[in-house]
C-alpha cells in the first residue's frame, strides 16, 4: 500500500499551546522514507518512516481503524525526548502513518500509555454526540530527574473529538500525580471494568503495579498494589496490561495481568511475563496453580525470544470479534540502540491473538498472528522429508508451517536453517533432551555491534508433550516469529543478515513430516 508520509503537516503542530501548556517537542527533520524497501526493512511488520521507536501505545479500534500509537523520537535514530507517533490501519496489515499525535510539553516528555473510547462521553471532553478519544500516558520530567528528584514521573491525559487527528492535552494534567513519590510511576494502561462500570487504570511502580480507579478518566483513587512478592524481578516492572479472558473451551473467564520487565529476561534483556488470576473490583488475586513467589526461574514468560518488549493489547475491539490482539516491540533494551539500521530504528511484532487454555502447567497464554495475515500469502510450497527449498519471494518475508512426529528414536536437535549465498544462517530448531525451542543468530548476519546480541542460542521450553511438534513461522527481512504448537511456546528474534534469507535447509536428523511454505507480499506496496 501506499505510504502517506504527512510528517510534514506536523510541523505546523509544532509549537502549539495546548490549554496553556507550551508544547516543546520538536518536528522530524529528516527526510521521509517513501519506499519502505531499504536494507532490512520489515515488509510485514510496522516500522516508522524514519528515526527512533519503541512501546506501542494508545491502541484502541474506532471508527473502522486500529490506531496504534507508539514512543517516537523524530530528531534522531535513538531514544530521546519521547512523542507519541501515530499510524491507523482497516485491518492490521497495511498502515497509513499519520503526524505525530503528542508533543512533549512544559510537563514532560510523553512516555507509554493506552488510549480509550469514553463512548458515554463519561470524562466531559467530548459530546453525546461525538464521544471522544481519551490518550492516558506517563509525563516524564526530565529537568526534575535530573534535579535529583524522585517525582518525576505523574500520568496525563489527552483527547480527540476528531478520530484522533488532533489532540489536545487536558488542561487539568497531571490527572494521578506522583505524591508518594516513586521513582518510577509508569506506562498506564486504562480499560472499561464493565462488571463494576468503573474506568480501571493500572501502571508500573518500580517493583510492583498500581491500581486506580475513576468514574471520568479525570478523578483517579488509588485501589490496591500487586506483584512485590510475585513473579520475576530482575528488572524495573514496566508496560503493563490487565483484561478479562474467556478459558478456550469453558464458560470460565480468568484475568490476565502482562507486565514487562527490563532487564531480567529469560534469554537476558528485556521481556514480558504475565500473571492469571482474579480482579474484584479492587484487587487482582492471583489464581493458586499459578508460580507463588518471587523466582525468576518459576515466572511464566509471554514469549522467549529476546525481541517482544513492552506488548500490550487493543482497546475497543468490537464484542462481535471479541478478540484480545496483542502488538509488542521487537527489540530489547540491550542492543535496540545499536542495531545496524539508519534510517529508522526498530519495528513491532505482527499482531497477535492471545487465547487462554487450561493445561496440565495450569492456565498459559497461547499467542498466534492475527488471522488477517493469510491475506498476505501467495501460492504455498509444500514438502514432504527433508526440506530443501528455494523461497523466492519479492518481498523477502515468508511463513512456513512445519510438522514433525516425535517418537523415543529423534533424541538429537532438528530443525531448520535459512540461509544465503554470503553463508549467513539463522537456525530454529528443537532439542529432544532439553524439551526446548531453540533460535540461534549467531551466523546469520552482522552481530558484533552489541556483545549482547547474540552470545548463545535462545531457549524457550516446550509447554506441549503432543508426539505431533507443530513449528509456525514468519520470517521477514530482519527477524522471526515461532509460534509453536499452536501458539504455546513463541520465540521472537530479529537478526541483520548481509544478504537475504532465501535458501530454506534442514537441521540434524530431521524428523519432518510435512512442510508448507508460503512467500507472503509486502504491506508496503500496492
Ligand atoms: C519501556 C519504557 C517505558 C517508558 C518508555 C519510555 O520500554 O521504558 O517504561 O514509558 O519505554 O520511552
Amino acid at each position: 500500500m501506499k505510504v502517506f508520509c504527512v510528517l510534514l503537516s506536523c510541523i505546523l503542530l509544532t509549537g502549539c499551546s495546548t490549554n496553556g501548556v507550551q508544547d516543546v517537542g520538536s518536528s522530524p527533520t529528516s527526510t521521509p522514507a517513501d519506499t519502505y524497501d531499504e536494507t532490512y526493512r520489515p515488509q510485514v511488520h510496522y516500522s516508522p518512516p524514519t528515526q527512533w521507536m519503541n512501546d506501542p501505545n494508545g491502541m484502541v479500534y474506532f471508527e473502522g481503524e486500529y490506531h496504534l500509537f507508539y514512543q517516537y523520537y523524530p530528531d534522531s535514530n535513538v531514544w530521546g525526548p519521547m512523542h507519541w507517533g501515530h499510524a491507523v490501519s482497516p485491518d492490521l496489515l497495511e498502515w497509513e502513518n499519520l503526524p505525530i499525535a503528542l508533543y512533549p510539553d512544559s510537563l514532560g516528555w510523553i512516555f507509554s500509555g493506552s488510549a480509550v473510547v469514553d463512548h458515554d462521553n463519561t470524562s466531559g471532553l467530548g459530546t453525546d454526540d461525538q464521544p471522544p478519544l481519551v490518550a492516558i500516558f506517563t509525563y516524564h520530567n526530565d529537568p526534575l530527574e535530573k534535579a535529583g528528584r524522585d517525582d518525576f514521573q505523574y500520568q496525563g491525559i489527552a483527547y480527540s473529538t476528531d478520530r484522533g487527528r488532533t489532540w489536545t492535552k487536558y488542561a487539568g494534567n497531571p490527572v494521578v500525580p506522583n505524591e508518594e513519590p516513586i521513582r518510577d510511576f509508569r506506562d498506564p494502561k486504562v480499560i472499561w471494568d464493565a462488571e463494576r462500570e468503573q474506568w480501571l487504570m493500572v501502571f508500573a511502580a518500580q517493583d510492583h503495579v498500581m491500581f486506580w480507579r475513576s468514574d471520568n478518566l479525570i478523578d483517579w483513587e488509588h485501589l490496591s498494589d500487586f506483584g512485590k512478592t510475585y513473579g520475576a524481578h530482575g528488572g524495573v516492572w514496566e508496560c503493563p496490561d490487565i483484561f478479562p479472558l474467556q478459558v478456550e473451551g469453558s464458560d470460565e473467564t480468568k484475568w490476565v495481568l502482562l507486565l514487562s520487565i527490563n532487564p531480567g529476561g529469560p534469554n537476558g534483556g528485556s521481556a514480558t511475563q504475565y500473571f492469571v488470576g482474579d480482579f474484584d473490583g479492587t484487587d487482582f488475586t492471583l489464581d493458586p496453580d499459578f508460580a507463588t513467589e518471587v523466582s525468576d526461574s518459576a515466572a511464566v514468560w509471554l514469549d522467549y525470544g529476546r525481541d517482544n518488549y513492552a506488548g500490550v493489547t487493543w482497546s475497543d475491539v468490537p464484542k462481535e470479534d471479541g478478540r484480545r490482539i496483542f502488538i509488542g516491540w521487537m527489540s530489547n533494551w540491550d542492543y535496540a540502540r545499536d542495531v545496524p539500521t539508519t534510517v529508522w530504528r526498530s519495528a513491532m511484532t505482527v499482531p497477535r491473538t492471545l487465547s487462554l487454555q487450561q493445561t496440565a502447567e495450569g492456565y498459559r497464554l497461547f499467542s498466534n498472528p492475527i488471522a488477517e495475515l493469510t491475506q498476505l500469502r501467495g501460492a504455498p510450497e509444500m514438502f514432504h522429508g527433508e526440506p530443501s527449498l528455494e523461497l523466492t519471494t519479492a518481498s523477502g518475508a515468508h511463513e512456513l508451517e512445519l510438522v514433525y512426529a516425535l517418537d523415543e528414536s529423534v533424541t538429537t536437535p532438528f530443525g531448520v536453517a535459512l540461509r544465503n549465498a554470503e553463508g549467513d544462517a539463522l537456525e530454529i530448531g528443537y532439542d529432544p533432551e532439553r524439551k526446548a525451542f531453540y533460535s540461534d543468530r549467531r551466523g546469520a548476519g552482522a552481530n558484533d555491534f552489541a556483545d549482547s546480541f547474540a552470545p548463545d542460542r535462545t531457549w524457550a521450553p516446550r509447554l506441549s508433550s503432543s508426539d505431533t511438534l507443530r513449528m509456525h513461522l514468519i520470517f521477514d527481512r530482519a527477524s522471526v516469529e515461532l509460534f509453536a504448537d499452536g501458539g504455546s511456546t513463541v520465540v521472537t528474534e530479529i537478526f541483520f543478515p548481509i544478504e537475504s534469507l532465501d535458501q530454506l535447509t534442514a537441521v540434524g536428523d530431521n524428523p519432518v513430516i510435512e512442510g508448507t511454505s508460503y512467500p507472503l507480499r509486502s504491506i508496503w506496496k500496492e
